[in-house]
């Protein structure tokens, strides 16, 4: 996910904005740039790291500008591609965070107008849209721009020899910070709280005009007042948007994760050649993957035997480059969130020297692994800070429901359900985040234990193996995913009071089988903690204790469960005072073998 910063004042406008992009690094980016105001319009902009742009930058002279931080999702991380964009005469400069979903459409008709193009974003339309409508009133063309836009914002303009700054926000968020006879922008408080801790926060749909020490804030034109607020964290505290770990941002980031990454998909654009799997009949398919990218396959393989209803296989990358067999004519996909594990990469490289048809999936735009595959789907998680895995995986099963249900052979009213509840999935991810009172109680509990077991059948085994890792990950407990009906073939051993399990009781043709398995490990002493869905009354007689999650389609109940056991996960590693975002030994891209 980007930054955005603006200043407009009496002082130089460089050295501020540089400082405060430098502010927002944390956040992860690939290129940055600046664009200062004063006859003209001057911009630096790189794939490079804000200490490089601040050495390579020459002296921008001008007291009112805009910066901002890439982090790739349209376009490769290149000079071109990064912020700010201009229009075609060079004097509106923009930078933006969000996504332009019609951005195509708008391009092909801006284009047919006349107005060229230089980058490979969506942003670079929102310039043209403001030059095509300005006819000397800024605010009125920034508004018919916007009114041609669908997706989701936070922008600043600037205009060559205009001494304001507009502001602009729909679903992304922007502040602005109040100075003496100065105004910051920018989209995280962080960037500004060198210079104050005087915040307005922008709501949807507000346009700002921001002039050196006045802001007028207009909804649907009509002029509004936002309250000030006072800033009491630290930077640090800033950063984590007042969450203690990012790991525990990232949770909560996952509805608006999943809205971002089904964009595309909602708005019809095409992901892959989806030709290129019709023609190829496929008859198979090879998913492969590492860690938590692995569960993800294993999830995925679930849903292709439902919807396409064709043999897959899912395989750990690592021990797939040892296996001998032919490969030719298989389609795979390759799944990494980092885009550089190095087991993936060997497997993806292998596949290509047998002719494979290869698709990866990734959450790094321009990635190794993008490099090499003959078509990349990108998840639209946003720079994950936390060792540990959360909303990347989540943007990975959204990847995957929607493009196994692109190519669905099911029915076409099963589809239409599924559809809508895929679209009701970000609302019922965020009740599972409203329920962290009892995961807290659950996670009070279990932090006492040195040995946990996790299980699950069908979608939800993967869950198993994904709530273990995780709790093992942060809160160094043993923690084993298993297939619920595979505990009876040896783990049963170490059950006891000792080792408490947690149970995946999806309302699928799994739960009366899964109801068995729990009453046997009840027999057998150890104490039952239940995932089960809202109004199921039987688990609560059974378990010691249940985490209830939201009534959705099974097909989608590893997001819900998944969800939860995160939080269990982070609570009990923070009950029991480990180092949640950066844990021991890890590291967050693994690029040996
Ligand atoms: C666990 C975790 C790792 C990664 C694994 C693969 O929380 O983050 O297990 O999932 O190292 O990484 P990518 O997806 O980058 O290939």
């Amino acid at each position: 996910m980007c930054g955005i910063v603006g200043y407009i004042g009496s002082k130089q406008a460089q050295p501020i904005l540089l400082n405060c992009l430098g502010k927002l690094e944390y956040r992860g980016y690939d290129s940055c740039g600046i664009a200062v105001s004063s006859s003209g319009i001057e911009t630096c902009k790189d794939a490079i790291r804000v200490a490089a742009l601040k050495k390579a930058a020459p002296r921008l002279g001008g007291t009112a500008g805009v910066g901002h931080t890439r982090w790739a999702t349209h376009g490769k991380p290149s000079q071109v591609n990064a912020h700010p964009h201009l229009d075609c005469t060079g004097n509106i400069a923009v930078v933006h965070n969000g996504i332009i979903d019609n951005f195509q459409r708008l391009k092909q008709q801006l284009t047919s107008e006349g107005h060229k193009f230089v980058s490979e974003t969506d942003t670079e339309v929102i310039p043209h849209l403001i030059e095509k409508y300005y006819d000397g009133n800024l605010e009125k063309a920034i508004e018919a721009a916007l009114g041609d836009i669908e997706g989701s914002y936070a922008i600043i303009v600037v205009v060559a020899s205009e001494s304001k700054l507009i502001a602009a926000r729909e679903d992304n968020p922007l502040k602005i910070g109040i100075g003496d006879g100065e105004d910051f922008i920018a989209s995280d408080v962080p960037a500004i709280l060198d210079y104050t801790d005087r915040v307005i926060y922008l709501e949807d749909g507000d346009i700002s005009v921001i002039t050196a020490g006045s802001i007028k804030i207009k909804q649907h034109g009509t002029e509004v007042a936002r309250e000030e607020h006072k800033i009491s964290w630290t930077v640090e505290d800033a950063q984590k948007a007042g969450y203690e770990h990012f790991m525990l941002k990232e949770i909560h980031e996952q509805p608006k994760v999943i809205r971002d990454t089904l964009v595309g998909w909602v708005s019809g654009e095409p992901i892959v050649d989806l030709a290129m799997m019709r023609d190829a009949g496929i008859e198979a398919m090879l998913v492969l993957a590492c860690g938590t990218s692995y569960h993800a396959a294993l999830v995925g393989k679930h849903i292709v035997q439902e919807l396409l209803r064709i043999p897959v296989r899912a395989e750990l990358a690592s021990e797939f480059n040892y296996y001998g067999h032919t490969l030719a004519g298989t389609t795979a996909i390759v799944i990494t969130q980092s885009g550089e594990t190095a087991d993936a990469l060997k497997a993806m490289k292998r596949l290509k020297e047998a002719g494979c048809q290869l698709i990866v999936i990734t959450n790094v735009v321009g990635s190794t692994a993008s490099r090499i595959a003959d078509q990349t789907i990108y998840t639209r998680a946003g720079p994950e800070i936390s060792v540990a895995a959360t909303k990347s995986f989540m943007a990975q099963l959204m990847v995957l429901y929607w493009l196994m249900m692109s190519y669905s052979k099911i029915e076409a009213r099963r589809l239409a359900s599924m559809t809508m509840e895929l679209r009701q999935l970000p609302v019922k991810v965020q009740q599972v985040l409203e329920n962290e009172d009892k995961i807290l109680a659950c996670a009070r509990y279990l932090s006492r234990y040195e040995d946990v077991f996790f299980m699950g059948r069908g979608v939800n085994y993967p869950v198993a193996l994904e709530g273990a890792l995780k709790l093992k990950e942060v809160s160094y407990i043993h923690a084993e995913g298993y297939a619920a009906g595979e505990l009876k073939h040896g783990p049963f051993a170490l059950l006891g009071g000792n080792t408490p399990v947690i149970a995946i009781a999806a309302q699928d043709n799994t739960y009366e089988a899964m109801l068995t398995n729990i009453r046997e490990v009840k027999a057998r002493g150890s104490p039952l903690i239940a995932l089960a869905e809202e109004g199921d009354e039987v688990i609560g007689e059974l378990a010691d204790s249940v985490i209830t999650v939201p009534k959705v389609d099974a097909i989608f109940s590893p997001v819900v469960n998944t969800v939860a056991l995160q939080l269990l996960a982070y609570y009990t590693a923070k009950e029991r005072g480990c180092s949640i975002d950066f844990p021991r030994n890890l590291a967050k891209s693994v690029t040996v073998e």
